[in-house]
């Protein structure tokens, strides 16, 4: 649900602080890189090695790295998150954010960075209630920052009240809902092709190929992590995903998943044919398992429905089709013929060239070349990082 997503944690010195490690473990099952800051103060709460060890990152807590004196760029830190929470929020660091004092790391990053700014905070009841921390609160709400509020409960000093840092569970909850409601692709669809087809010969054989569904799949969670609800029709493949916005629907061979489509497409703002359709199926399909007979067998293929191309001739102006072509020779022609040919908008270029691009591994390197022959090339890159190229440059094209 988080996948990709940068968050930088910033921890102050509260007791809460423990809930921290809770909250980077939720993080990072989520899918999402951490990196944590803590304030002096925080040191006396939490060990650095225990959050750096859960976020498989250095915690950072002074403006130079003391071994080898390296700067922690605070501008650096600032720009590369794609969301900075504060949790637990201490009065004494809230004061410091309403008031633009940056006597440390955290509150030095909080004025550099330019992406939303989750803060909750933890203190006492009475602390939480007096007026300067409730003038800090509206300050720091009229920034544009969002405030978790404390929870209700038992605090450390014995006292019941409001004051509690809000649960590492619902913070995740809302970080998730929040990150989907304010992506660019909130109350669009997407329709997803993904993996091989098999094509039966008989009931134990087929005719497929070498797709994982890895390519297919990471582009489903990014347009669902973009906020768009995704329609993942995928051949068979080892890939899973868990997430709230993304539909799959199983199939097996070319013609399911032309119907599967075909069921859906009407409804799609924008489709990705990432998946490698098998262009051929046996004639027929033995209905009992084919002997050991002859020497040689032949196998009478006959020519599958072509999906991209079927939807293409069907595509409405709103609609925005992007395929991808999976080439081994006259890479960027044949690319930019198939562009044409099956009415795409945009087209993936990936060729069997290219060491470690393409069917099955982890990475893939991708040209995207658009309709008016707009190319952009990329390095070779994870899978993950290739359908977010893919997602921002559909976005820079695709007309709402
Ligand atoms: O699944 P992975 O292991 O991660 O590998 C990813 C991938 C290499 C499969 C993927 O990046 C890719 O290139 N997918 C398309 C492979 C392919 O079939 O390319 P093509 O050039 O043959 O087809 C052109 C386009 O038409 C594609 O968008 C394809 O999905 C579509 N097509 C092709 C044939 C057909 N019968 N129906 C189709 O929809």
């Amino acid at each position: 649900m988080l996948r990709g997503k940068k968050i930088l944690l910033g921890v102050c010195g509260s007791i809460a602080a423990y809930k921290s490690a809770l909250l980077i473990r939720l993080l990072v099952k989520s899918g999402a890189d951490v990196k944590v800051v803590m304030t002096s103060a925080a040191h006396d709460f939490i060990s650095p090695l225990t959050l750096s060890t859960l976020s498989k990152n250095p915690t950072f807590s002074s403006f130079t790295n003391g071994e080898n004196g390296e700067w922690n760029n605070h501008v650096d830190l600032g720009l590369w998150a794609d969301l900075i929470l504060i949790a637990p929020l201490s009065a004494n660091t809230l004061a410091k954010l309403s008031n633009g004092i940056c006597d440390n790391l955290l509150s030095v990053i909080y004025l550099s960075a330019r992406c939303p700014v989750l803060l909750a905070p933890a203190m006492d009841l009475d602390m939480y209630k007096h007026p300067a921390t409730v003038s800090n609160l509206e300050k720091v709400i009229s920034f544009g920052n969002i405030i978790l509020d404390a929870e209700h409960g038992e605090l450390a000093s014995g006292l019941i009240g409001q004051g509690r840092m809000a649960e590492p569970e619902h913070i995740i909850e809302f970080i998730e809902s929040f990150i989907t409601e304010k992506g660019p692709l909130r109350g669009k669809k997407v329709l997803v092709t993904a993996g091989p087809t098999f094509e039966a010969i008989d009931p134990v054989r087929f005719i497929g190929n070498h797709s994982s569904g890895k390519m297919g799949y990471a582009l489903a969670e990014e347009a669902a992590n973009l906020g768009a609800s995704v329609v993942l029709v995928s051949g068979p493949s080892n890939q899973r995903i868990d997430h709230p916005m993304v539909k799959v629907e199983q199939v097996t061979s070319a013609w399911e998943m032309l119907e599967v489509c075909n069921t859906h497409y009407s409804k799609t703002d924008i489709s990705i044919f990432a998946a490698a359709v098998a262009d051929y199926r046996p004639e027929v399909m033995a209905e009992q398992k084919i002997k050991k007979s002859s020497e040689t067998m032949v196998v009478e293929l006959v020519k599958n429905p072509d999906i991209a191309a079927e939807l293409g001739k069907i595509k409405t102006a709103s609609q925005f089709n992007v395929g991808f072509a999976l080439e081994t020779e006259n890479e960027r022609q044949n690319a930019t013929e198939k562009l044409k040919k099956k009415n795409f908008d945009m087209i993936v270029l990936n060729s069997l060239q290219d060491e470690g691009a393409g069917f099955s591994g982890d990475r893939n390197k991708v040209s995207i070349i658009d309709n008016n022959n707009i190319v952009m090339d990329f390095e070779l890159k994870d899978k993950v990082e290739v359908a977010k190229d893919i997602l921002q440059a559909i976005l820079t094209r695709y007309e709402n």
